[in-house]
């Protein structure tokens, strides 16, 4: 019995052509800045999310959290949802690294409104000293979202809520892990969603299917701020291209694949749904994320069962079961992945 492994779209494998592509790649040392595949992967990820400039890391979390360390200074208050995954999954980065302050934003499945960032900054009055609070300097948006099941911002309230942002004077950070799945579902291009931004974060090592790293985009000079942040934490990775060569790849062969990987979680879901003992909406099911909720027993309890019978799935919280599709798994796995979830029922 092989395991259908549904943790995460990050255990994804690197295919035969993606790590030839890897094997031949021309490198350098790129902390000298020397790395010709690293400076493809680059200024390829910049042109396409239609930034200036963009920088390479090891991952998700570290282009997130020196996008925001090259936002802000210690003590400033920076502004996420409240089940964001820079906040919520990024083992206190925010705080440990940058030094900065939270403040919530009341998302629903992880998406908020221009109101409430006006609302979480709040009005200047004269009678009340602005030296008092922490100056909020950021606002972080996170499309797809998550913890929200993998939700699409929808356009018109992305627009909104970061115009609302600039009318208060905050920078712009989206972390876009996912943002490529977000234009899969809607056909609205990578760079529209990126461009109230001012830095966004993509990763390759998700669904695209690259083992490694991550980009962080924007203007050259927050660009070049970041490679400093990026050398201080250690981000500096030498010989990079071999692995930017798998990210370039993913980048440019499984784009179009994202639309199939989608159908297989939305198909996943359709049938899950039906089963007594599963809350879900499969309308919720836009990406490749599908979170559902138990009506009986516990979610550990239920991964336990699922692992002995062949899946292998996250806990989300007491009741909530997270499943994620990428490209290694096929329709053919996405239905025996619901017959073991069926089967897992039964036996609880
Ligand atoms: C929305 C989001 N942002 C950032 C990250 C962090 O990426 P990494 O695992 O490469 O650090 C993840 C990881 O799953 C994620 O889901």
């Amino acid at each position: 019995m092989t395991l259908i492994d549904l943790r995460s779209d990050t255990c994804s494998q690197p295919t035969r052509a993606m790590r030839e592509a890897m094997a031949w790649a021309d490198v350098g040392d790129d902390v000298y800045g020397d790395d010709p595949t690293v400076k493809e992967l680059e200024t390829e990820s910049a042109a396409l999310l239609g930034k200036q400039d963009a920088v390479y890391m090891p991952s998700g979390t570290m282009t997130n959290q020196v996008g925001i360390r090259a936002h802000t200074e210690p003590g400033d208050a920076v502004l996420f949802d409240q089940n964001a995954h820079v906040y919520l999954l990024e083992g206190g980065a925010p705080a440990a690294y940058s030094g900065t302050l939270p403040r919530l934003l009341p998302g629903i499945r992880g998406i908020f409104t221009a109101a409430d960032v006006a609302a979480a900054v709040g009005r200047p009055h004269p009678f009340f000293p602005s030296t008092v609070p922490a100056p909020v300097k950021l606002l972080c948006i996170e499309n797809t979202h998550n913890l929200g099941g993998g939700t699409v911002w929808p356009l018109e309230q992305l627009l909104a809520a970061t115009a609302a942002g600039r009318q208060l004077g905050l920078n712009l950070h989206l972390d876009g892990a996912r943002l490529w799945h977000a234009s899969a579902a809607t056909g609205i291009d990578v760079a529209e969603y990126a461009a109230p931004f001012d830095t966004v974060s993509v990763c390759f090592s998700k669904a695209l299917g690259a083992p490694v790293g991550s980009c962080l985009a924007g203007p050259a000079e927050l660009v070049a701020r970041a490679r400093r942040f990026k050398q201080q934490i250690g981000g500096g990775f030498r010989q990079a291209g071999i692995v930017a060569a798998g990210a370039l790849y993913a980048l440019r062969q499984h784009r179009s694949q994202l639309p199939e990987v989608h159908a297989n979680a939305k198909r996943f879901a359709v049938t899950v749904s039906q089963m007594d003992g599963i809350d879900l909406d499969p309308a919720h099911v836009e990406t490749n994320i599908v979170l559902f909720r138990l009506t009986r027993g516990s979610s550990a309890a239920f991964v336990d069962q699922a692992h002995r019978l062949g899946l292998h799935v996250l806990p989300s919280g007491a009741d909530g079961i997270r499943a994620v599709f990428y490209l290694d798994i096929s329709a053919d796995d996405a239905d025996r992945a619901a017959t073991v979830v069926g089967k897992t029922l039964a036996a609880l």
